[in-house]
């Protein structure tokens, strides 16, 4: 048996059965295009031996529902049967070589509706009722596979598109980040430097006193803020994550920073592995950053750990902290906390997972998965 048009295995598969049981040397299953004026040829079998060869059959790619067996099937939404194919009142096969002698043909349907037609042909005596009968088994058992190929090609499209439009949002999101980086590094930082420098000048002028000291804890306050923007800085575009090896070194950088403001010694791991595109380093940076600043509130912790790994042609990222842990229901369930559901919902649409777990008093565990090319 040789099968052809493999567009779908399954399908494939009923056909040669249907040669089978009704001993019929070629077989084909057409689905009826969305505007129903002809069919597409979705899979077909026949049998070597009979047919000499495999150049010995020679199918179109689309059948017209009129002028041919195939097509009076669908026009009659009924079988059709023939003894003498070539003489056939309704017509014979374009394009089908070599010529069909004896032909049964049943519609596909699905939930009622046609769908397609299943056609055997060329049986060395004529089809009968049985065959009928069994065919229109079959049929059934085709449409069924039809229907499931069609919902997961559905399925498939949608993931296509939800991963294209998060491809799209990070690129809008991207640009804006920039945007506000470089409005606040050009015109609050500048403005913020400008004070720093008149403050140091009337602080020289000063005489030790309650205004000096007043004066110190403004200069202070204004060294916090810029700390905080420069953190900010970072964090809405850090320089590295553009260069080759640039997400480890985001990382480190990320990490010394929350060491410096709130004394949690911060680790990295990482797998030797081909550096990740910026694409995907950007989205791993921004759940990690996520986690950390998660520790850094929540947990308490003396020491996170950073893992990267190179995992099933993706990246495995973790963070493991030993602090106070937490319930993991508990946090899901309650209202306006959102990093962790929108750090779950990133993954996702970028086609990963993401895992959490804690314990009270036995710290976090922060893990997820991206392929490598996701956005
Ligand atoms: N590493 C951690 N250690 C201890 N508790 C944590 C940790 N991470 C998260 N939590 C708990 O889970 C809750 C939910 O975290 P989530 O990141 O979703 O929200 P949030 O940090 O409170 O607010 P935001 O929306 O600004 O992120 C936190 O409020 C905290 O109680
Ligand atoms: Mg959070």
């Amino acid at each position: 048996m040789a099968c052809g048009a493999p567009d779908e295995p399954l399908l494939d598969r009923v056909v040669a059965h249907s040669l089978e049981v009704t001993h019929s040397s070629v077989g084909l299953i057409g689905l009826l295009a969305r505007a129903r004026d002809h069919l597409d040829l979705v899979a077909a079998c026949r049998v070597s031996a009979s047919m000499g060869g495999a150049c010995a059959w020679a199918l179109p790619r689309v059948i017209p529902v009129r002028g041919n067996l195939i097509g009076a099937v669908v026009e009659r939404g009924r079988s059709k049967t023939s003894d003498d194919a070539g003489a056939d009142p309704d017509g014979t096969e374009p394009g089908i070589r070599p010529p069909l002698r004896t032909f049964l043909g049943v519609p596909l349907r699905l939930e009622g509706v046609l769908i397609g037609v299943l056609a055997v042909a060329n049986k060395r005596c004529r089809y009968t009722a049985a065959d009928e009968h069994l065919l229109t088994a079959f049929a059934d058992h085709a449409a069924v596979a039809v229907d499931n190929t069609r919902l997961r090609r559905r399925q498939r499209d949608a993931d296509d598109s939800r991963r294209r439009l998060h491809r799209q949002l990070l690129v809008v999101t991207e640009t804006e980040r920039r945007c506000i980086a470089a409005d606040i590094h050009d015109d609050v930082m500048q403005k913020l430097t400008a004070v720093e420098l008149r403050l140091q000048r009337l602080r020289a002028r000063l005489p030790k006193g309650p205004e000096r000291l007043l004066l110190e804890d403004v200069s202070a306050m204004v060294a916090q803020t810029d700390d905080a923007l420069r953190l900010l800085l970072f964090d809405l575009r850090p320089p590295a994550l553009d260069l080759p090896g640039g997400l480890s070194s985001a990382i480190r950088t990320r990490l010394q920073m929350l060491e410096r403001d709130t004394g949690i010694r911060g680790e990295l791991r990482e797998a030797p592995g081909e550096d990740v595109p910026p694409r995907t380093a950007r989205t791993v940076f921004r759940l990690l950053r996520e986690g950390l600043i998660n520790a850094a509130t929540h947990s308490g912790a003396r020491h996170v750990l950073v893992v990267l790994d190179r995992r099933d042609g993706g990246l495995l990222a973790r963070i493991d902290d030993d602090g106070c842990g937490f319930s993991v229901a508990a946090a899901e369930a309650s209202p306006g906390h959102l990093g962790l559901t929108l750090a779950r919902e990133r993954t996702d649409l970028a086609g990963g997972w993401f895992r959490l777990e804690s314990e009270i008093g036995a710290g976090t565990t922060v893990e997820f998965w991206l392929p490598v090319d996701a956005g």
